[in-house]
């Protein structure tokens, strides 16, 4: 005691001597996301009713492979649902909508929640930009210390601070290394490139983790929460991400290779679904099931061709549920963007741009959303617009977003969509918008990113010369004196794998604020 049992993916327990304890539990059998992702390897072995009797259930954020409402949904009653405190309403009101008669309570970034009356407690850490509701957990369980990741990409200086807090010591530190984005794999890039851009996702999730472990030093360090596997017709062809050694996202035993090779002296290893260690004395227990599934590329055909097959019913019933869009269609679209376009005058501003959606299937056509200085305007597409981006997807999911059961960022992450961009730059503001779409969560962005104190400066060396840049990073505040790599002129930031040029401080890979910049003589 204490003991944590791996449910797959992002989820562990935590049984200590007091409480049983869920963290991002994901089981539900129509995976999540439209039915397009699946726990990878399957998790659906472990026995339900006896995970599910938690006296505490902690979910980091609203992502469908976190927070996964059939599970909640089988809660008993006397469960309680812990959740970080975000800027905006959306997901506190999603969980209370999923919890029914449970109780769901917020937990403050920082504040000690305690679990029992022997010491034990649990915080939350959050990203620092509020562009991202991503929170880790840090948990304190008779005395021993795991620092659960899932999805945030913590700081190294909010690492080194959850470790103090926890007593300068951290038992088990799990970190995802897959990092599931619909970037690169939903574009349209040619092979090549494609393959190029997958390199370096892996390269550089797995170089943030690096980061991250060398600055806390756990006593063991454990590659999860992903990658899924894409078991549905539309998405299957997917799969391709999942290969060892040229797909995009890591799985954990490579990730684990990676990572021991690169930081030899810390321990590591990974998990499977109903694997278990004992924190008290590092005994651990392997899953027998689980122990018959291999990552290795030339496994993986058969097992998810069978995988498909058991879950094809409960996907069709899925998919049931969402019927193609009446003719009205075009008019919810262009009074939704109306709607998103007056929540932020400074989300709309940076912007600045049009927007192609091209929406398939029945009632479905090719509209253009122009954000403008002076707000939004939704047209039917004309041959003179040149797009900067295109979305396309099926008019059953676009309906799916406008009728309010999916969030836009569901859709994204469902990867049934296809993108394109002209230049090929990420524009930070638009995916926010979309995710967010509400006034106070977009607000709280505003006041971050106008508000941020660059007086803490930092000198880096590159070729030969001397540059002075802000220490923290302009996107979401990482500390660059530690957080990043710099080569060819240009600054890595490891956190969300902005590149910085140095000697103008443009940001040349996404629509961001610039780096002030300044080469010394
Ligand atoms: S903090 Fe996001 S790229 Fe630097």
């Amino acid at each position: 005691m204490p003991t944590v049992t791996f449910l797959g993916h992002a989820g562990v327990a935590v049984d200590a001597q007091a409480f049983h304890l869920l963290a991002d539990p994901w089981l539900a059998p129509t995976g999540a996301f439209l039915g397009a992702w699946h726990q990878y390897p399957r998790n659906d072995h472990l026995n339900p009713d006896a995970v599910l009797d938690a006296d505490w259930v902690a979910v980091s954020h609203e992502h469908l492979d976190h927070f996964d409402p059939w599970v909640i949904d089988r809660l008993p009653v006397r469960t309680r649902i812990l959740i970080p405190r975000y800027p905006g309403p959306a997901f506190r009101e999603r969980m209370a909508a999923a919890a029914g008669g449970r109780q769901v309570i917020e937990i403050e970034p920082w504040g000690k929640y305690p679990l029992d009356n022997r010491g034990s407690w649990i915080t939350v850490i959050p990203e620092l930009s509020p562009m991202c509701h991503d929170a880790a957990f840090l948990i304190v369980a008779d005395g021993r210390g795991i620092l659960h990741c899932n999805d945030a990409r913590l700081t190294a200086a909010q690492a080194r601070r959850a470790k103090h807090l926890a007593g300068d010591r951290l038992d088990l530190m799990a970190l995802q290394t897959s990092g599931a984005s619909w970037h690169p794999i939903c574009y349209e890039y040619p092979a090549a490139e494609m393959a190029e851009l997958s390199l370096s996702k892996r390269i550089s999730k797995l170089r943030a983790v690096q980061r991250l472990v060398r600055q806390t030093e756990p006593e063991l360090a454990v590659p999860f929460a992903g990658p899924p596997c894409f078991l549905d017709a539309e998405v299957e062809h997917l799969n391709w991400v999942l290969g060892q050694e040229d797909g995009a996202f890591c799985d954990p035993e490579v990730s684990t290779a990676w990572l021991r090779e690169h930081l030899p002296r810390q321990r590591w290893d990974h998990f499977l679904p109903g694997d278990a260690i004992d924190l008290d004395t590092g005994e651990i227990t392997r899953d027998p099931v689980s122990a018959e599934f291999s990552f290795a590329d030339a496994d993986r055909g058969d097992y998810l061709k069978r995988y498909a097959a058991d879950r094809a019913p409960a996907l069709a019933a899925v998919l049931a549920e969402y019927p193609e869009p009446g003719p009205d269609l075009f008019d919810r679209f262009a009074a939704h963007f109306a709607h998103l376009g007056g929540l932020s005058d400074y989300f709309r501003r940076r912007i600045a741009m049009t927007v192609r959606f091209e929406i398939t299937g029945p009632n479905g056509g090719a509209w253009d959303v122009d954000f403008g200085e002076d707000g939004v305007t939704v047209a039917v597409a004309g041959p003179d617009v040149r797009p900067h981006y295109r979305i396309t997807t099926a008019g059953r999911w676009l309906d799916a977003v406008l009728t309010g059961r999916m969030a836009w960022e569901d859709l994204l992450i469902s990867f049934r969509l296809s993108l394109y961009r002209d230049p090929d730059v990420y524009n930070d503001h638009l995916v926010g918008l979309l995710k967010h779409a509400n006034a106070p969560a977009l607000q709280a962005v505003e006041e971050y990113e106008t508000g941020r104190d660059e007086s803490e400066r930092i000198t880096v060396d590159c070729d030969g010369a001397r540059y002075d840049i802000p220490r923290y990073c302009p996107h979401a505040g990482e500390d660059l004196s530690v957080g990043a790599v710099v080569r060819d002129g240009r600054i890595h930031c490891l956190a969300h794998n902005f590149a910085f040029d140095l000697a103008t401080g443009e940001c040349l890979n996404a629509r961001a604020a610039n780096l002030t910049s300044r080469k010394l003589p």
